[in-house]
């Protein structure tokens, strides 16, 4: 099965890595890294060079299309690639405006009685300092546009909101900018796989947004994750299915949306119960990194089912095990980073039982005999651990980041702490 993977990051490494999993997948990855180059062809053209990666479709005609970024998506690849009669896993532009738009999300969300923070969307940043200077704080301020992450601002009193609404402004995406009701709780990312009819949910995930330990500093890509989320149970995990995934795959599609692909909802796990923070139109970023090592079932033929609307006849198997990802960052990421700077000790951690390092800004490159990789990018690397459980997981992870090493090389010391904090409250406290 020929498949054409887009996108060049540590997900689209995980996603790669899984794929070749199954002997018969031919991968050509756009516009791929060194190590999606070692499991394949690449091409180099940008995930936003729409008319570039269709041409390249129509050269090579891949069985599939496996879109990982969500620019391309919102700027309609799988449409195009559909119109060409090829199969593509990845929701049309319209139905990826569930992600490039946070107004259409909103506005969404509320035409389909969806749990989710209340807000006010303004066209105008004088009216929009208006309404801060009477609102009551915490409250949230977001860009209405794709921002790579610099679209959501937290603001915890009226100097900061005013302040950040512009700094938000300033945006390409934000000219339009949502006020929205801060919400309490803890954060998921929670995956399904769906073909526009059937649902195929994935375990759970927690991302870890901020840069240093104890979600403290600015918001970087994803520092580490977790999967499966000790904190959706069962009942949680019902609640999340009737109350926001069923209604929103429905509601996609009874608007002349329907969506295909993976659909990501961000939740925050209230008192009140789960509300949508957001949702993306593809896999998570490092959450993927996490996931994959757990898929048992052929990641090709799952896709290519969702791809054909036939999820219904796949069996998706999972190891019944834990994952832990610790990602290690340039100094200075998630501003202006380092890079250049000659990595040790990957091939070590990587020979480590239960472990995979996932490469998302590395270059390898040929030197004498053999190869060397260096950084370049601001999340360099995600190391993943599988193991019987978090503990275990996380403590594997740790020992195998503890073998990588390079100048100015972070990462935070705390994945997976928080519910290991929990479980532990909850053993002593059944003892
Ligand atoms: N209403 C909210 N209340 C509390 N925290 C929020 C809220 N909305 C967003 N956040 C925080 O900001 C982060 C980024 O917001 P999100 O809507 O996911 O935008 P994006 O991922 O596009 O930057 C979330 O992961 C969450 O930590
Ligand atoms: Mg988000």
């Amino acid at each position: 099965m020929k498949i054409l993977l887009i996108g060049s990051g540590g997900r689209e490494h995980a996603l790669a890595w899984q794929l070749k999993k199954n002997p018969r997948v031919q991968l050509i990855s756009a516009p791929g890294s060194s190590a999606l180059a070692a499991l394949g062809e690449i091409e180099q053209i940008s995930p936003d060079n729409i008319s570039g990666l269709v041409t390249l479709a129509k050269r090579k005609r891949p069985d599939l299309t496996i879109i990982g970024p969500e620019a391309p998506l919102v700027l309609g690849l799988a449409d195009h690639l559909r119109a060409e009669g090829l199969a593509v896993f990845g929701p049309s532009s319209r139905a990826a405006q569930i992600e490039g738009s946070k107004v259409f999300a909103k506005d969404f969300m509320v035409r389909h009685n969806l749990p989710t923070a209340n807000y006010a969307v303004f066209y105008d940043k004088e009216e929009a300092q208006q309404y801060l200077e009477g609102a009551s704080y915490p409250l949230v301020l977001k860009a209405d546009g794709l921002a790579q992450g610099k679209g959501v601002i937290i603001c915890g009193k009226l100097e900061a909101a005013l302040k950040a609404i512009t700094e938000l402004a300033s945006l390409e995406a934000g000219r339009r900018i949502l006020i929205e009701e801060y919400l309490a709780g803890e954060e998921i990312s929670y995956f399904v796989l769906t073909d526009g009819r059937n649902i195929v949910p994935l375990p759970s995930a927690q991302d870890h947004k901020t840069i240093y330990d104890n979600d403290c500093g600015p918001n970087t890509g994803g520092m580490g994750a977790y999967c499966p989320a000790p904190l959706v149970t069962p009942t949680l995990e019902r609640i999340i299915l009737d109350t926001i995934i069923r209604p929103t795959v429905l509601g996609l599609a009874t608007e002349g949306t329907p969506y295909s692909g993976l659909l990501y909802a961000g939740l925050m796990i209230t008192l009140s119960g789960p509300k949508v923070l957001e949702f993306n139109a593809r896999f998570g970023d490092p959450e993927t990194q996490a996931l994959m090592p757990l898929l048992k079932s052929d990641l090709a033929e799952i896709c290519l089912a969702v791809a054909q609307g036939r999820l219904n006849e796949i069996e998706v198997e999972w190891e019944n095990k834990t994952a832990a990802t610790v990602v290690m960052s340039a100094e200075g990421y998630p501003g202006p980073y380092r890079q250049g700077d000659l990595i040790t000790g990957l091939e070590e951690a990587n020979s480590q039982p239960g472990v995979v390092v996932f490469e998302a800004g590395v270059e390898r490159k040929m030197e004498g005999a053999s190869f060397n990789s260096y950084t370049k990018g601001g999340r360099v690397l995600a190391v993943t651990a599988v193991n019987d459980d978090l503990p275990g997981a996380v403590d594997l992870a740790y020992e195998a980041v503890g073998k990588i090493s390079w100048p100015g090389a972070h990462y935070r010391r705390d994945i997976g702490g928080k519910a290991l904090r929990k479980s532990l409250l909850y053993d002593s406290g059944s003892d």
